[in-house]
């Protein structure tokens, strides 16, 4: 039988620093991505081109895109909205690109001031603009287990959304635990419930770790054969428009629970480990995914 594979997308640059609320420096930034790279990461999420005045920290998009040096072997993704994104995105040398909507409603509107039903339509002349330049679409589903506003979300209603992805030629979904309530049996109805509307192979999973549960929801979603998961490194991030959101998992654990199994990932942990220690002497990071408490949604 031959040997499973395992993916993993660093995201830090993009859902690790949106939510600091001191600016990091653009060169910091392009460090930061140059050294996820030295690190052995494929697959970086380097920036979003979203409205500035939605998430500041993501403003110096196209300067910090624009001056990543290209690595072969190496994919510079950028997170859109919507095609006045994408547009950017693309001019600035984004080599893949990631749109966003959610399972909740509520969360939707809060997130892109929009329903699901209106987000996706933004997404077809993005699909359009990348097909033309070659480049992948990943879709995100945040709210795959809890909204903050919403509470706990079925299944069916993430296997929709996903299923509506699909139909519209994304060419893969990451469900996202945002705020990382999710446990790996509720993990596990909900990719199972996916996994019948999507191709497995066209799954990621993208957990937050609020709660440290992420790596055992990491754990559900491989069993039932997702193989691309999503990482932050040293445990970054958060949502500014999803109260309770914790860090990210951290890359550094995605690594070490797949090296355990046997399964190579390609990455130094060396070389991770002392990103990690750098990236949170950057302006005000104090972040870890599990230092962060729920607040009471507004
Ligand atoms: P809006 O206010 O409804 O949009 O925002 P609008 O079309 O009325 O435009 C308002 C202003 O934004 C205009 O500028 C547009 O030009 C500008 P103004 O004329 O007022 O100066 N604008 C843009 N600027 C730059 N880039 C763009 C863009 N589009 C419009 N692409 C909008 C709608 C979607 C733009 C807004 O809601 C937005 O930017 N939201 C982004 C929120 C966000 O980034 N959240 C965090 C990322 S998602 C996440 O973290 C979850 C994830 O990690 C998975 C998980 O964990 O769940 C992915
Ligand atoms: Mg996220």
């Amino acid at each position: 039988m031959t040997k499973r594979r395992v993916q993993i997308v660093e995201v830090g640059p993009r859902d690790g620093l949106q939510n600091e609320k001191t600016l990091v420096a653009t060169a910091d930034k392009i460090a930061l991505v140059g050294m996820l790279a030295d690190a052995g990461l494929c697959r970086i999420e380097a920036t979003a081109f979203v409205s500035p005045r939605w998430v500041p920290q993501m403003a110096d998009h196209d300067a910090m895109l624009r001056n990543l040096p290209r690595r072969a072997g190496v994919v510079h993704s950028a997170l859109v909205p919507n095609e006045k994104g994408a547009q950017a995105a693309l001019a600035a040398g984004a080599q893949a690109l990631a749109v966003f909507t959610a399972a909740s409603e509520t969360f939707s509107q809060k997130n892109t001031n929009c329903t699901i039903t209106e987000g996706i339509a933004r997404f077809e002349p993005v699909l359009a603009l990348a097909r033309q330049a070659g480049v992948p679409v990943r879709a995100y589903v945040s709210c795959a287990l809890d909204c903050p506003y919403e509470g706990e979300i079925a299944p069916h209603v993430v296997a929709d959304v996903c299923a509506r992805l699909h139909g519209i030629g994304c060419d893969e979904i990451a469900v996202s635990d945002t705020i990382g309530r999710g446990t790996p049996q509720r993990t596990a109805r909900m990719v199972e419930a996916t996994s019948r509307m999507v191709p497995v192979a066209q799954l990621a999973g993208h957990f937050h770790d609020t709660y440290g549960r992420a790596i055992d929801n990491v754990a559900a979603a491989w069993s039932l054969g997702v193989g691309i998961f999503d990482g932050a490194v040293g445990g970054l991030g958060g949502c500014p428009y999803a109260p309770g959101a914790g860090g990210n998992l951290a890359t550094e654990a995605l690594v070490v629970h797949f090296e355990a199994l046997g399964i190579e990932t390609g990455i130094d942990m060396a070389v991770l480990q002392n990103i990690a220690f750098w990236v949170r002497s950057l302006a005000s990071i104090d972040a870890g995914s599990r230092n962060r408490h729920e607040v009471t949604p507004a």
